[in-house]
């Protein structure tokens, strides 16, 4: 009797050993099987165990084993399930396969988080054509007819009166002749000026235009506000400064720079990051306002060279080339410093 259950023993060992289900099925027949289990068949000599202790503690031993196969058995059917509703076994060895992860385009990102800022402010998003009247991009913003300033601005022209906008400020008087006063917005879009692609120009780049305009608004509302958004963008202790400067459409006109370490280990410096200015009376007529009851302000900012200055990117191609293993560097979880 000791002989079946050692054999039981052996058997049962193996069952534990094995999650192949052919090799399982086997060792489970040859455990308890219907005709020729060696615990069935043991189930039935028991009567040959006269004395009645004896034979019960046999009866007890084998239960534990028929027992402990049912588990066993329950066991297995459970992972064979398992692995079934997985799909078949993974190779954990198998190299991982690299995910693409999309990324904002840098100079996005910045128009995102200026516009972020100025929404908080009070400002909504305005949009205008990028294929513009001339009139629109230069007689309405003030330029006289042939003045020197229009040099500037390289003009690609269309014909027939039409030009690529080389700026967003007409989207100023477009703005105006829509909706009445007051008024504030954010125009960012894409302007065009007839330049090389070279480290530093590009036919086509982001502006980000800005206006304000209502009864009473002067020079303190421009200053404060300006100062307000470059705290937020740069961060709570950044010094700003503002300078004389000269455009058609705004008098006075000034630029305002921002302390900024640009992260060649050269300290602080004062960069220029945007032009502005109280906004011409002319230009307010243009869009038929009345300039003796309303005053307004304007700036004009480049988010590519502040996305520029921010990652300290030598070469503004490398914004608009489109090179994949530029931007990937930009991808959440890349390691791209964010130097500013
Ligand atoms: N339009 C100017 C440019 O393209 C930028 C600019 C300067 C816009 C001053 C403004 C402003 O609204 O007030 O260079």
């Amino acid at each position: 009797m000791q002989g079946e259950l050692d054999q039981a023993d052996a058997l049962i060992e193996q069952l534990q050993g094995t999650d192949d289900p052919a090799q399982f099925e086997a060792l489970e027949t040859r455990l308890v099987g219907r005709k020729a289990g060696i615990i069935t068949r043991a189930y039935s000599r028991m009567r040959e165990v006269t004395d009645a202790d004896a034979r019960k503690r046999f009866g007890q031993e084998l239960n534990r084993r028929a027992q402990l196969v049912a588990d066993l058995a329950a066991r297995h059917q459970q992972r064979r399930a398992a692995i079934t509703r997985r799909g078949p076994a993974i190779d954990p060895t198998m190299p991982a396969r690299d995910r693409w992860v999309g990324a904002r385009h840098p100079v996005t990102a910045v128009i995102d988080e200026i516009a972020a800022i100025f929404r908080e402010l009070g400002f909504t998003i305005a949009l205008g054509p990028e294929a513009e009247r001339d009139w629109y991009n230069f007689g309405a913003l003030n330029f006289p007819d042939d003045h020197p300033a229009m040099d500037m601005h390289d003009t690609l022209y269309l014909g027939d009166g039409a030009v690529l906008r080389t700026h967003t400020s007409p989207v100023q008087v477009r703005t105006l002749q829509q909706y009445p006063p007051p008024v504030r917005i954010l125009a960012p879009g894409t302007v065009y000026r007839r330049d090389f692609f070279d480290a530093t120009h590009a036919p086509a780049f982001a502006q980000l235009e800005g206006m304000a305009v209502d009864e009473d608004i002067g020079f303190a509302d421009l200053k404060a506000t300006l100062t307000e958004f470059a705290r937020r963008f740069y961060g709570g202790s950044r010094r700003v400064r503002f300078g004389p400067s000269y455009f058609p459409f705004t008098e006075p006109s000034a630029q305002m720079d921002v302390e900024i370490d640009l992260g060649d280990g050269k300290g602080t410096r004062w960069v220029e990051i945007l032009g502005c200015g109280l906004m011409h009376p002319a230009v307010l007529e243009s869009a038929g306002l009345d300039s003796a009851r309303y005053t307004g302000w304007a700036f004009g900012m480049g988010p590519g060279r502040i996305a520029m200055s921010r990652h300290g990117i030598p070469d503004i191609r490398l914004l608009y080339d489109s090179d994949v293993r530029f931007h990937a560097q930009f991808a959440p979880g890349a390691a791209a410093e964010d130097a500013r």
